[in-house]
């Protein structure tokens, strides 16, 4: 996707500014001895920290180019506190901006048939005030699909939805209703929205995604992270490794999300072809007692570290 092409290309510009930059600050490292021993000392010395920065420069360019997983956040539960009174605060709109301005590349929202939290202004206010990319997460259902037409998000994510659910559970059977989800995706395509499908790690639904047309998916996460020892978790997060080194192969962009919070995201960012991952609850959680922007950044951070 354009986005991590992107940040390659950007890797590699940084790195070799930084080569230069060391190679020519090396050349005026002051020595204390005599001319002719201070010429050899540094040119010998410059050209073995030349080695050195080219090395650095190769490695972070590998590094940064191919690990770093981004962070799109998921600004629902905002919306759902200020539903608990009805009124106009805490807004989301103004949340979405925050968690950009700390390092998100990305806000998602779902628009649920019954608007329990985010409703149709938000949509139409976060499409214009968000400035990375506004990811629409969507029942796949003709009121919402003209809405989506309407507001025109980068991005729609198909997800599954049931008006009893506390929130959406379980990955979405794209398999088992190809022929709508291709006519829907086509539908997407045509208003130039890129589409993603939210689905459990199995090879039946990333074929579906993939003869569907959709160019993303996202990775359900919900079984890891309720996973009630450390053996179901493995093995959850061996289902996700493989769906998404499998993914890859068919050329489909990957992400991940549901209830991954600062602790199991750590394993998940050792995935390789994982690009993006979700997060809502966890972040927002932790915002209310450290505020939005340290809660955004201390995610951000963590992806940093333990990215591969
Ligand atoms: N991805 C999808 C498709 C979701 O439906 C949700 C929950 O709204 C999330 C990610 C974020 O999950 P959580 O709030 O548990 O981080």
């Amino acid at each position: 996707m354009s986005y991590y092409q992107d940040d390659k290309n950007t890797a590699l510009l940084i790195s070799v500014q930084i080569f230069f930059i060391s190679s020519a600050e090396i050349s005026y490292i002051p020595t204390h001895k005599s001319f002719r021993y201070e010429a050899k000392v540094s040119v010998g010395f410059r050209r073995e920290m030349s080695y050195l920065c080219a090395f650095y420069a190769f490695l972070s360019s590998f590094c940064f180019a191919l690990v770093m997983i981004q962070l799109a956040v998921n600004i629902d539960h905002i919306a759902t506190l200020r539903e608990a009174r009805g009124g106009i605060e805490p807004d989301p709109v103004a949340a979405a901006a925050i968690a950009e301005l700390s390092g998100a590349v990305g806000i998602v929202c779902h628009l649920r048939e019954d608007r329990r939290h985010v409703n149709d202004r938000d949509v139409r206010l976060l499409r214009e005030t968000v400035k990375t990319k506004l990811d629409l997460e969507m029942a796949a259902t003709p009121e919402i699909i003209g809405i989506a037409i309407d507001t025109l998000p980068d991005l729609v994510t198909f997800v599954p939805e049931r008006r009893e659910e506390l929130t959406t559970e379980g990955g979405l059977d794209v398999a088992k209703n190809l022929h709508h989800y291709t006519e829907v995706v086509a539908k997407m395509h045509q208003n130039e929205i890129a589409v993603s499908f939210f689905i459990e790690p199995a090879k039946e639904q990333i074929n579906a995604a993939s003869t569907a047309g959709a160019e993303i998916i996202e990775l359900h996460t919900g079984t890891y992270a309720n996973a009630r020892n450390t053996k179901e978790q493995l093995d959850e997060l061996k289902r996700l490794r493989e769906a998404s080194e499998y993914a890859a192969s068919l050329g489909l962009k990957v992400t991940a999300g549901h209830g991954l919070n600062y602790v199991n995201v750590q394993q998940i960012c050792t995935i390789p072809e994982l690009e993006e991952i979700s997060i809502g609850h966890a972040i927002i959680a932790r915002a209310a007692f450290i505020g939005l922007e340290a809660a955004v950044r201390d995610m951000v951070r963590l992806l940093e570290v333990y990215s591969r």
